[in-house]
């Protein structure tokens, strides 16, 4: 080694193995690709020392040339290795880093947004509903717009009769197309026996109009669910146990059922329907809960089903009435307000 040490020669072991160190360390130091490419341009580029010394060789002598360009070019693999395999280590790290920024914890809780709650309303109109269905009855569906043909006159209301009255409706312009916001869900007793026929047995819970102002107990759009049942052999007492079945379903077994007698012109006879509440907050009670009856011979005709032959009963009971009661509400505002925080209380947050 000593003659490569002699003045004329520049590639010495000493200046190669400087050059090497010092490409070693940058590569060893570099934190990532960028510092990484950085010393690519100073160790191991064209201007890096190691090249600087290799375009030294033409100042080597001839017979030392094999030894020097042994020295560099050991050198230089060496470095290059060095800096292929870091290269692939900080690939590796940064690779793993983002896997890590981009991972998915899939064990973690959801984010818990608060969009809202069901209403109260709705959970009580479903329950109505499961218990009909439990039943064996369909749920039937008819126009909050409807004609005032399905809304008063195919159901016994004389054109004048002052029952028409009884129930204040919205008019619909232009007035001479004689559609109306209905005022009750009966008219879809007769869209079910025109469009389903008898035997009938369908419960229909649907919005329904009247121009009230609202107040603690009143409100212009509310709802109803309707019941009808058209059979062979059906009489009073199947409406009675009907309801009384139903109270119970909602009430407890203690529910009981009173009808007194009124006046609907689509029922022969009508009645007031009470029940008996055994679990209201202030004591059991008697509580007015809606109109039914055995469905008028008329409505059937108007429907072509022969009143000899098929016989039933109807009845409606207002969704918002039953929930105050049930649920000992004092001021319908609370219900149509739409307040997040009344319908939370009935426990179906979203
Ligand atoms: N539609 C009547 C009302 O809104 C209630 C009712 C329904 C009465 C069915 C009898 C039979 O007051």
């Amino acid at each position: 080694m000593s003659d490569l040490e002699s003045t004329e020669n520049p590639i010495t072991p000493e200046a190669v193995g400087t050059a090497e160190d010092a490409a070693l360390a940058a590569i060893a130091g570099a934190a990532d690709g960028a510092e990484l490419k950085q010393v690519r341009a100073a160790h191991l580029g064209e201007s890096s020392p190691l090249a600087t010394l290799n375009a030294q060789m033409r100042a080597v002598p001839k017979d030392r040339k094999k030894e020097a360009g042994q020295l560099i070019g050991g050198a230089r693999g060496r470095v290059n290795q060095a800096y292929a395999a870091r290269e692939a280590e900080i690939a590796a790290a940064e690779e793993a880093a983002r896997l890590e920024a981009e991972r998915v914890d899939v064990t973690a809780a959801a984010k818990r947004e608060r969009p809202g709650a069901r209403h109260p309303l709705t959970m009580l109109r479903d329950r109505v509903s499961e218990i009909f269905v439990g039943m064996g009855w369909e749920i039937a569906d008819g126009p909050e717009l409807e004609s005032e043909w399905f809304n008063f006159d195919s159901l016994n209301f004389d054109a004048d009769h002052p029952a028409r009255a009884m129930q204040d409706t919205f008019f619909v312009e232009p007035v001479d197309r004689h559609l109306i916001m209905r005022t009750h869900t009966s008219p879809v007793q007769m869209r079910s026996l025109l469009e389903r026929g008898v035997p009938l047995y369908v419960l229909a819970p649907g919005r329904t109009y009247r121009t009230d102002e609202l107040d603690a107990t009143h409100t212009p759009v509310f709802m109803q669910f309707e019941g009808i049942a058209i059979d062979r052999h059906l009489s009073m007492a199947h409406l009675r146990g009907t309801l009384e079945h139903f109270a119970r379903a909602m009430f407890g077994p203690e529910a009981r059922i009173r009808l007194r007698n009124n006046y609907f012109p689509f029922t022969e006879p009508s009645a007031e329907m009470d029940i008996w509440h055994p679990l209201a907050k202030g004591g059991p009670r008697w509580i007015e809960w809606g109109g039914c009856g055995m469905v008028h011979p008329n409505v059937l005709k108007a429907a072509g089903v022969d009143p000899e032959e098929y016989r039933g009963f109807a009845f409606g009971m207002g969704i918002e009435r039953t929930l105050m009661f049930r649920n000992e509400l004092t001021d319908m505002h609370d219900i149509v307000e739409g307040d997040v925080r009344f319908s939370e209380q009935f426990g179906m947050v979203i």
